[in-house]
């Protein structure tokens, strides 16, 4: 009933039926700390990090460079930090959360299709260390905010390697109808190469590609593997530049639900990585993976009290609960399709399909259509799991619904990593 690959590391149920993650016990935390709670699992989160190492040894040299935008809470990252991964920023606000969780600023990379010259500004006195370039424009601009410094400043160029992924559209980075990258194809990424490589003081050290999330098929990374060597030669051939670092991005997904299509690590490493491996110049490169929910998705769980139950005879039951889209806007705005279990019934049959019905005003405000489980009750304790990425990262205060608490258990201790918002919290700045 519990599917391990979906719940934390070592999820249970315990003899009285109850979810227990890290071996606290969900209904206790719930009526201790509230709902909605969102539960990161330490062990987890480290487990995660080890099998990346491990799948991508025979590949070094490797960095492992934890997309923060996942979970930019301290508490969340900061165990990737001290596991000795990279960060990879997508803003100013990232790259100081980064910081502010133990990743040194040379160890991150800066991405973005929109940095402002504030933004760069601020990330070159931080000492970013790659600041992955996304646009002519933004070369033009660092062309003058560098022109001054004295050591060169590292960049990478995002391209865009033509390739559509099998995911949501909204979720597709890699196509050629992005805002995000240069295209390989018609020149756009070579010449913006040629002039990175003509540039004072920007030093081109890489080229990075990310193809989008949740994505589970071998054969569209080999593919993006292939682009990036064949620009990659094209760069030195132009520019006499031999890069150093490639960037393959994340994007790696994760199961959701028992029945979803998953890519096993070791076959993505060897998708992503044996291109790159068999070639001459690239063979010593640095490969920077920037996984994001393939780190922390699975270490968290959502925790929700049901409010009540609506039965509309023909068509379904609507289960509705004290959160929503407002902490998870991933099934609305993506169709992300989670599973859920009764945290205090955890081993009992299922015995009817409800959907659960989130309580912001929006009919699309809907965390899962179809979900089977033992008949709901007005105040059960409802869990969702692998909800640890995107989701507080997203989260708003629709509604005026303050944001959850979030908890982090680690070595059977829990610790609230963020407080639970406030009514004032959410009308502190307004004036
Ligand atoms: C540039 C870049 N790198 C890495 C990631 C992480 O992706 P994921 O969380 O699917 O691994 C993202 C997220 O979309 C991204 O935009």
């Amino acid at each position: 009933m519990i599917d391990p690959a979906i719940w934390p590391l070592g999820t249970s149920a315990d003899r009285r039926g109850h979810l227990r993650v890290g071996g606290v016990d969900l209904v206790g935390l719930a009526d201790r700390l509230g709902t909605p709670l969102y539960v990161y699992d330490a062990a987890t989160i480290r487990e995660a990090h080890r099998r990346y190492l491990a799948a991508f040894a025979p590949m070094r040299p490797v960095r492992v460079s934890y997309a923060i935008k996942a979970c930019a809470l301290r508490g969340v990252a900061s165990i990737l930090a001290r596991a000795g991964a990279d960060a990879s920023a997508a803003s100013l606000g990232e790259l100081l959360a980064a910081k502010r969780a133990g990743f040194l600023p040379a160890r991150t990379q800066l991405h973005g299709n929109a940095k402002t010259d504030d933004e760069l500004r601020a990330a070159l006195r931080l000492g970013v260390g790659r600041i992955v370039i996304d646009g002519a424009d933004e070369i033009d601009r660092l062309r003058v905010l560098v022109a001054r410094r004295a050591r060169p400043q590292p960049v990478w160029l995002r391209v865009s390697p033509g390739i559509a992924a099998d995911t949501h559209p909204h979720l597709q980075t890699g196509t050629l109808d992005s805002k995000f990258g240069a295209p390989i194809a018609g020149g756009d990424a070579l010449a913006q190469c040629r002039a990175i490589a003509a540039t004072k003081n920007l030093s081109l050290v890489g080229i990075h590609a990310h193809l989008g999330t949740q994505l589970h098929e071998a054969e569209r990374y080999r593919e993006l593997g292939e682009a990036l060597v064949a620009l990659a030669r094209d760069v030195t051939r132009a520019t006499g530049v031999r890069l150093k670092e490639i960037g393959v991005g994340g994007g790696l997904a994760i199961p959701l639900r028992s029945d979803d299509p998953v890519l096993d690590l070791a076959a993505y490493a060897r998708a992503i990585s044996e291109p790159i491996r068999a070639d001459e110049t690239l063979g010593k490169a640095v490969l920077y993976l920037e996984p994001g929910r393939s780190l922390v998705g699975r270490a968290g769980v959502a925790v929700y009290r049901v409010i009540g139950t609506k039965r509309v005879t023909g068509v379904r039951t609507f289960v509705s609960v004290d959160g929503g889209m407002g902490d998870n806007i991933r099934p609305a705005l993506y169709d992300a399709t989670y599973t859920a279990a009764l945290a205090g019934r955890a081993a009992a049959a299922p015995t009817e399909h409800v959907a659960i019905a989130g309580k912001y005003c929006e009919s699309g405000d809907l965390l899962i259509r179809d979900v089977a489980l033992p008949t709901p009750e007005r105040g059960d304790v409802l869990a969702i799991p692998a909800a640890g990425a995107y989701s507080v990262a997203m989260a708003s205060n629709y509604n005026h619904h303050p944001r959850p608490a979030v908890a982090l258990i680690d070595d059977g201790r829990t610790k609230v990593i963020r407080k639970r918002e406030t009514h004032a919290d959410i009308w502190r700045l307004e004036r």
